[in-house]
């Protein structure tokens, strides 16, 4: 049966409430296409994960050194089926147990969101299900609270909230929406209060890795070889030896800027003409599928791991730093960390440590929920779907979409 023009907003009506009240659990399928991850979730009132779904796409890109859109969509069209038809397995569901489709609209890769997006609104009419288009950043934002609920905790708001991935570096001021109910009921107010003016972070450290041919992604295999670094105690101090100074930027102190970073790392090793043999040598260990930070640390000279760790401090430095300024500015007492370099293990140290010091709740989703998930699709849709802000049927994937 196909149903037709009005009907998502028709099915919101009809399904999710009686005499205003909500009567029965709602089961909300997640289905997030906005980058290179296909992925499907089943989340119940937008906390309670039963499953979550992520096919990733590393495999494809890894030879480019970053994303190919066409690459990227094409594998989206692949996979979006039988990740949606696992993400159910997994639940214990089938279609008609579900009572809403939540996906995300924006931003991202036009041709990977078109995926999500169409897959979704043929979906919701089939099943004759509400549809609601989620603001993937709002997704990251609603991944910690997710991760906090496995721990039987709710972030206190109001919060700062730093997205730091490969495609975005933003701070936002976090507040309870208007309306009744806890945060996954009612959904956030966002106030954004600044962003990278170039690079994201993720995109510097994907950037340096390539420089140094240490593979992609590159946050994974700085992070542990900067780890293995520290562990090790050794210590690089080289008369020449690279220094990375604090970002200046002139104007709003909450913005960011990864491009002079990565910019001091490539004029580093083009004057350094010693650094052609081992970088030809990693090139050839990643030919050869040899990645892990075992197989390509011990192909690094220790001027090069110097690099590798002060990068890495420069940037986890300048996350730090202005996340928290903006915590104290603001006189937020909960710190929120999400995206893929939320991964990152100085990341998390460094806002632990400093935070403490400054009485902070920082919260981290885990790796699986800082990186693009569905899970944290589903839960933006529970309080959208509450509020009855569903799809109508010319909902268009938007990659430029915008938080606040
Ligand atoms: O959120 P995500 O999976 O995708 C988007 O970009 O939206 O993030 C991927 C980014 C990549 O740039 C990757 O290098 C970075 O997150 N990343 C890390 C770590 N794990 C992933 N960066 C630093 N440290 C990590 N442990
Ligand atoms: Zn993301």
């Amino acid at each position: 049966m196909v149903r037709h023009a009005g009907d998502f907003r028709d099915c919101a009506n009809i399904n999710i409430s009686f005499g205003g009240k909500q009567i029965v659990p709602t089961r909300i399928l997640g289905i997030e296409s906005s980058c290179d991850e296909t992925a499907a979730a089943v989340v119940v009132d937008g906390r309670v994960i039963l499953s979550s779904v992520v096919s990733s796409q590393l495999d494809i890109h890894r030879k480019y050194g970053g994303v190919v859109p066409e690459l990227a969509s094409r594998e989206h069209l692949r996979q979006i089926v039988p990740v949606v038809r696992e993400a159910l397995l997994q639940a214990g569901l089938d279609f008609k147990d579900i009572d809403a489709v939540g996906v995300t609209q924006g931003p991202g890769l036009v041709g990977s969101l078109l995926v999500g997006v169409t897959y979704g609104k043929v979906l919701a009419t089939e099943l004759g299900k509400p549809l609601v288009p989620v603001n993937h950043l709002e997704g990251h934002v609603h991944a910690v609270f997710l991760e906090a609920h496995l721990d039987g905790k709710v972030p206190e708001l109001p919060a700062i909230c730093l997205i730091v991935s490969g495609g975005h570096t933003l701070l936002y001021h976090v507040q309870p929406a208007a309306g009744n109910g806890d945060g996954a009921k009612r959904g956030f107010d966002f106030r954004r209060l600044g962003g990278t003016r170039d690079d994201a972070a993720g995109e510097a450290y994907d950037k340096v890795a390539r420089l140094l041919a240490l593979g992609y992604p590159g946050g994974p295999i700085i992070d542990q070889i900067a780890s293995k670094v520290a562990a090790s105690g050794a210590n690089f101090h080289e008369k020449d030896g690279l220094n990375f100074a604090p970002v200046k930027i002139k104007g709003n102190p909450y913005d960011f800027s990864f491009s002079g970073v990565k910019t001091a790392v490539l004029y580093y090793v083009r004057a350094h003409p010693e650094f052609t043999e081992e970088i030809e040598a990693r090139k050839k260990a990643l030919q050869e599928g040899r990645r892990k930070a075992a197989d390509l640390m011990p192909l690094c000279s220790p001027r090069t791991l110097s690099l590798i760790s002060k990068f890495q401090s420069a940037v986890v430095r300048d996350l730090v730093t202005r996340t928290l300024a903006a915590a104290a500015e603001t006189g937020s007492r909960t710190v929120l960390v999400s995206g893929g370099v939320a991964a990152n293990s100085e990341l998390r140290e460094r806002f632990a440590s400093k935070a403490a010091k400054m009485n902070f709740a920082v919260f981290f989703p885990s790796r699986a929920l800082s990186t693009d998930n569905a899970a944290m699709i589903a839960a933006a849709a529970y309080p959208h779907l509450l509020a009855g802000d569903v799809a109508t049927p010319d909902l268009n994937a938007e990659p430029n979409l915008r938080l606040a």
